[in-house]
Formats: C-alpha cells, sequence, structure tokens
C-alpha cells in the first residue's frame, strides 16, 4: 500500500492533520493502536484557543463544536475566600476561548474522517517506521497474523507521549527536558450542574481545585492530591467534601453534588523532546510535549503543530517549497515552549508546594496580588490562555 503521508495515532492531532491534508486531496492513512471505543473513552480536558477552533472549523468538523461548545469570555480565580474574575474578553482584545470537551473533539473529527471516507486504521499491532532517514520511508504493522507494509513520502508521528515514533528517534539526535510536579490532579465527571457559568480555579493552602464544565448538565470537577494518593482512597463523598473546603464559602454553598460517572487521578508533568523532525519523521502533540493541565495547553499546543505541519505539507506537494518542512521543527518548538512557560507559570501560581519554604509561598501570594492589581499582567495571561498567535 502507498500513501503520501502516514500517520501514526488516531488521537486528536492525528485525525485532525488526516481531515485537514484529505480536504487538501492528499492521501493519508491513520494507524490506530487501540479501538475506536477505547480512544473516545479517554476523558481529558476541554478549553479550545480561538485559533484551534478556527482550524476545527477549516477542517469542516466545527458544526456540534458551535452548536453544543459555551463561548467564555472569561474565568475565575479563587483565593483567600475571595473570586477575582480575569476578563478575557477586555484583556486580550475581544478574544475567548471554547468550552468543549476533548472527547466531543476526537468525535467530531472521526465522523469528519468517516464522511469523506477516510482511512483509520484500528487495533494497529506493533506499529513500526522505518528507513524515515532516507528518501523512501515506510511503517509497518501487524493485523492479526499479517504484516502489512505501508510505503509512503512522509511519517507523521502523532501517537502520544507513550508511542513508538519518538523512540524510534536515535538517543545521540534526541534531546529530552522535562519536570516533574510532587502531585496530581484528581479528576471526577458528573451528571450535575455546573456551579458557576465560567470555569474557577481554586488557590487553597489544602491545595488547588477546579470547577469546570462539559455542558449545563455536566460538570467537570479536579483537586490536587498527592501521588500517592489512589482513586479508591477517593469515595464521592470525600471528594465533594474536600473540593467544598477549598471553595470560596459562597461558591461551596451552591455547589450541586452527585454520584461521579468518571474519576480518575493524572500525575502532572512537564515535557519537550527536541527536535520534532527527523529525516521524513515529523512529530506532533503529545508524542513531543506534555504539559500540566493547569492551563489547559495540551490539545492546543497539539492542534498548533498541526496548523504548522499542514501548511507545511501543502507548501510542498501544492508547490514543491519545502521551506515549512525545514523550519517545523524549530517554528512548532517555538510556540511550545512557550505554551511550556504559560503551563508552568500557571501551575507554580495556583497549587500547594509541600516543599516550599515560607519565602517562596510569600512569593506566590504576592505573585497572585500583583496579577489581579496590573493591567499588563492581566493581558499576558489572557492573551496566553485565549492562545498566542500562530
Ligand atoms: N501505534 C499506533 N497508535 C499508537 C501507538 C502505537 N505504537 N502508541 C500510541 N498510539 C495512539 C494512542 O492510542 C492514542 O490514541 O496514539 C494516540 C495519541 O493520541 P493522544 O495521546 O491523544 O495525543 P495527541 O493526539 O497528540 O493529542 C494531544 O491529548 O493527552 C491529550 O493533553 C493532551 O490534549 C492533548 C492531546
Ligand atoms: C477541563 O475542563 O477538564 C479543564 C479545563 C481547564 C483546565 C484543565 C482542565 O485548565
Amino acid at each position: 500500500m502507498r500513501v503520501q503521508v502516514c500517520i501514526i495515532g488516531g488521537g486528536p492531532s492525528g485525525l485532525l492533520l488526516s481531515q485537514l491534508l484529505h480536504l487538501k486531496g492528499v492521501e493519508t492513512v491513520v494507524l490506530e493502536r487501540q479501538s475506536r471505543e477505547y480512544v473516545l473513552g479517554r476523558i481529558r480536558a476541554g478549553v479550545l484557543e480561538h485559533g484551534f477552533a478556527d482550524l476545527m472549523r477549516e477542517a469542516r468538523c466545527g458544526e456540534r463544536m458551535d452548536r453544543e461548545g459555551e463561548i467564555h469570555h472569561g474565568f475565575f480565580i479563587a483565593h483567600d475566600g475571595v473570586l477575582d474574575r480575569v476578563d478575557l474578553a477586555k484583556h486580550s482584545g475581544g478574544n475567548s476561548v471554547v468550552v468543549y470537551g476533548q472527547t466531543e473533539v476526537t468525535r467530531d473529527l472521526y465522523a469528519g474522517r468517516d464522511r469523506m471516507g477516510g482511512k483509520v486504521v484500528h487495533n494497529a499491532e506493533d506499529v513500526a517506521p522505518h528507513d524515515v532517514n532516507s528518501d523512501s520511508p515506510f511503517v509497518t504493522y501487524r493485523a492479526g497474523d499479517d504484516i502489512v507494509r505501508i510505503d509512503c513520502d512522509y511519517v507523521v508521528g502523532a501517537d502520544g507521549f507513550h508511542g513508538v515514533s519518538r523512540k524510534s528517534i536515535p538517543k545521540d539526535v534526541l534531546k529530552e527536558y522535562e519536570r516533574l510536579y510532587p502531585f496530581g490532579w484528581l479528576g471526577v465527571l458528573s451528571r450535575t450542574r455546573p456551579v458557576s457559568p465560567e470555569l474557577i480555579y481554586c488557590k487553597n493552602e489544602r491545595g488547588f481545585a477546579l470547577c469546570s464544565l462539559r455542558s449545563q448538565a455536566l460538570s467537570r470537577y479536579y483537586i490536587q492530591v498527592p501521588l500517592t494518593d489512589r482513586v479508591e482512597d477517593w469515595p464521592d463523598d470525600k471528594f465533594w467534601a474536600e473540593l467544598k473546603r477549598r471553595l470560596p464559602e459562597t461558591t461551596a454553598r451552591d455547589l450541586i453534588t452527585g454520584p461521579s460517572i468518571e474519576k480518575s487521578i493524572a500525575p502532572l508533568r512537564s515535557f519537550v523532546a527536541e527536535p520534532m523532525r527527523y529525516g521524513r519523521l515529523f512529530l506532533a502533540g503529545d508524542a513531543a510535549h506534555i504539559v500540566p493541565p493547569t492551563g489547559a495547553r495540551g490539545l492546543n499546543s497539539a492542534a498548533s503543530d498541526i496548523y504548522y505541519l499542514y501548511h507545511a505539507l501543502i507548501a510542498h506537494y501544492e508547490r514543491r517549497d519545502d521551506s515549512g518542512l525545514d523550519a517545523y521543527s524549530q517554528k512548532a518548538l517555538a510556540r511550545v515552549w512557550k505554551a511550556q512557560r504559560f503551563s508552568w507559570w500557571l501551575t507554580m501560581l495556583l497549587h500547594r508546594f509541600p516543599d516550599h519554604s515560607p519565602y517562596e509561598n510569600r512569593l506566590q501570594a504576592t505573585e497572585l496580588e500583583y496579577l489581579f492589581s496590573s493591567d499588563s499582567a492581566l493581558d499576558s495571561l489572557a492573551e496566553n490562555y485565549v492562545g498566542l498567535p500562530f
């Protein structure tokens, strides 16, 4: 089998690229290790930058997002018992974000692939890229007892942090940067009316908390927990009681609780792999970089990779212009590191660090005080939250 671009990984990055390239007549195949149900079963964040929302519309997969997603022009930071609002519209020149679950984004992209008859192979085992440092790369995978070979011009590694693509880049070429945080996020999904029409990020001496939503009937809440905690340690009533302790009194009073329909703990990690290109192999999304969920940059950062790669591949196929492909790694990393900085900054601002000295705790409190006393600080926060230009 031969295609122009072989994409490893059927998550949002791989599907979005496949859809955009197909609309421009570039032939792709997506190889996904898991079943579609498994991929759609993952609960992830849900704040989309306006640039990403535009890319979904360009991919002709934005219709449901625009119908069911919520446009948010601000969010709150709760601290010291008060709620301070970050007016995104005022501080970002009128911009906003779309609150719409990543699971729904992925579902819409699969629907887009189906509508166009896109090739997505599920349960593709032992996927392996070959000769990516030559002019004729190929990818193999196992389908039952058969080994299938796909010849292609380019291979895109959109197979997430635990994928095979990054690992296929020689160790003497790849440089990895990492920061681990001494805590995780315990997340709960519940069929309850959200406590607030806009998101609330809470800084509390007991630890961070976040009140988010998927719709006016589906809420998503998170609390910071030690990495040693397990989901079994947190029955629903204990979760709700702890969340209430971390919210300002008025918000806690309004909180509607209910049975959790999903509950999981995610560790917090910052990670970047460089370069994002090795010969004819291009890394995109979680395959090359991870951010802590605090700033909801993960999906948006993946989308900016896809934006650069999509335009670079179109320039190659339409005009034989390889300048975009040659600049891809540097361009994508420049924006990735800004998302890394913003996610790290927001994580340092809002979480409780058990090993912080009293001096560091005062600095953290002062950072928050400065934020709400300075329009330029709020401008910086808002422009990063709504999404820096591509
Ligand atoms: N072969 C084929 N597919 C693979 C392999 C492999 N060896 N390894 C992993 N995959 C698949 C995974 O099953 C997953 O569906 O690659 C896909 C990668 O998808 P994601 O992890 O969602 O990564 P990405 O598409 O880059 O999306 C980034 O996901 O984790 C969130 O916060 C992150 O929001 C960000 C978004
Ligand atoms: C979420 O809705 O899951 C969410 C929202 C904002 C974040 C992180 C997660 O910063």
